[in-house]
């Protein structure tokens, strides 16, 4: 089924970086301008069928809020199917785009101090974040904490040395490098809540300066970063969290419950209108089961970390076989990932209209 939430966008330019990634950028259509637009932090999901197979991957938005083109940043990953497909694209290609979604988002307007923590190809929103903000609000500041393996892994180094020449005075950047010895001893090591801690103590990043903190990369920097943010009492509703840029390799998932119901009737409210249909839970989630009727539900990883497929239970209850997207307060408020999602009820339904 081809998918009518795509737009064929051209490829302007292929910016080779270090580290065996890419950037691409999209030239956007007037007439799709608006569709495209975005607010920095959010991911574009790129489609191609590879070997008959229709895939889906999500990249973070890497350009500024005001460019005219959209660029993602891609990393190639070993045996990432799409990675290695992207890495071979070149300017003049056409590829299927979905509209921006996410909301890891920093919206413009103000002035704030943000502290982004990077690491990897989990700067391309951060990336895109200060860039934006930067250029947008005169009197905001940006610390970016960046980390890598190695000085030649930087993704982005150009545009990160760009932004400290614009902006001398609002914006400071510490590489830090976990396999090489840096001229600063502390600013080699991974980073993760530890070093980031001893950043604080030591006074080179003074915690108290910002008004939120944007992380992007793999799940346990994440988790230790964010418990040295909360003990350096950042409130958890200014710590903004996503993981990494891509999501080439989904985690396992965890084991189901046996209270799954087979049989259920699922009704979904989507663009305004409502289907039904019939499911057994202890075989499919509810995006397989929707996507085998025919539906065309909005997703991507179909792993429990964008929050494309996002959707409000409005009836019933459902189970979710993992989760790295939703936050507490959305799984409280009903929400739930259809990706992920098992019916518990005989009858379930889903709103995905529902914000
Ligand atoms: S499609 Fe990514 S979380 Fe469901």
């Amino acid at each position: 089924m081809t998918s009518t939430r795509f737009h064929n966008l051209t490829i302007q330019a292929v910016r080779p970086q270090s580290g065996d990634a890419t950037a691409l950028r999209f030239a956007i259509p007037e007439d799709l301008k608006q569709t495209f637009s975005f607010i920095p932090g959010q991911y574009l999901t790129l489609m191609a069928t590879i070997d008959g197979e229709e895939i889906r991957r999500s990249y973070s938005i890497c350009s500024a809020h005001l460019d005219n083109f959209l660029e993602v940043g891609i990393r190639r990953v070993e045996g990432g199917r799409f990675s290695n497909h992207a890495l071979s694209l070149k300017a003049g290609d056409t590829i299927p785009v979905m509209p921006p979604e996410g909301r890891f988002t920093a919206p413009l307007g103000g002035k704030h101090n943000y502290l982004l923590l990077a690491a990897g190809s989990g700067i391309t929103p951060c990336l895109s974040i200060a860039k934006s903000v930067l250029e947008s609000e005169e009197d905001s500041e940006i610390t970016l904490v960046y980390g890598n393996r190695t000085a030649g892994s930087v993704m982005f180094l150009d545009d990160i040395s760009d932004l400290k020449d614009r902006y001398t005075k609002r914006f400071s950047v510490i590489h830090m490098l976990s396999r090489e010895q840096t001229e600063v001893p502390l600013f080699s090591g991974r980073l993760d809540g530890d070093h980031l801690h001893r950043l604080f103590e030591r006074g080179v990043v003074d915690p108290e300066l910002f008004d939120a903190a944007y992380i992007c990369g793999p799940q346990p920097m994440i988790e230790s970063v964010k418990d040295t943010l909360s003990h350096w009492e950042l409130s958890p509703q200014n710590i903004k969290f996503e993981l990494f840029g891509t999501f080439d390799t989904p985690p396992p998932a965890k084991a189901r419950s046996e209270d799954a119901i087979d049989g259920a009737i699922v009704e979904i409210i989507l663009d305004g209108s409502q289907k039904t249909i019939q499911m057994d839970a202890s075989k499919q989630t509810v995006l397989a089961a929707a996507q085998q009727a025919g539906l065309d539900l909005p997703f991507s990883c179909a792993g429990g970390m964008c929050c494309t497929c996002r959707c409000k239970i409005v009836e019933g209850k459902a189970e979710m076989d993992l989760n790295y997207s939703l936050q507490d307060w959305e799984i409280e408020a009903g929400f739930t990932l259809a990706c992920q999602s098992r019916p518990l009820t005989d009858n379930l339904v889903l709103d995905f209209d529902a914000s």
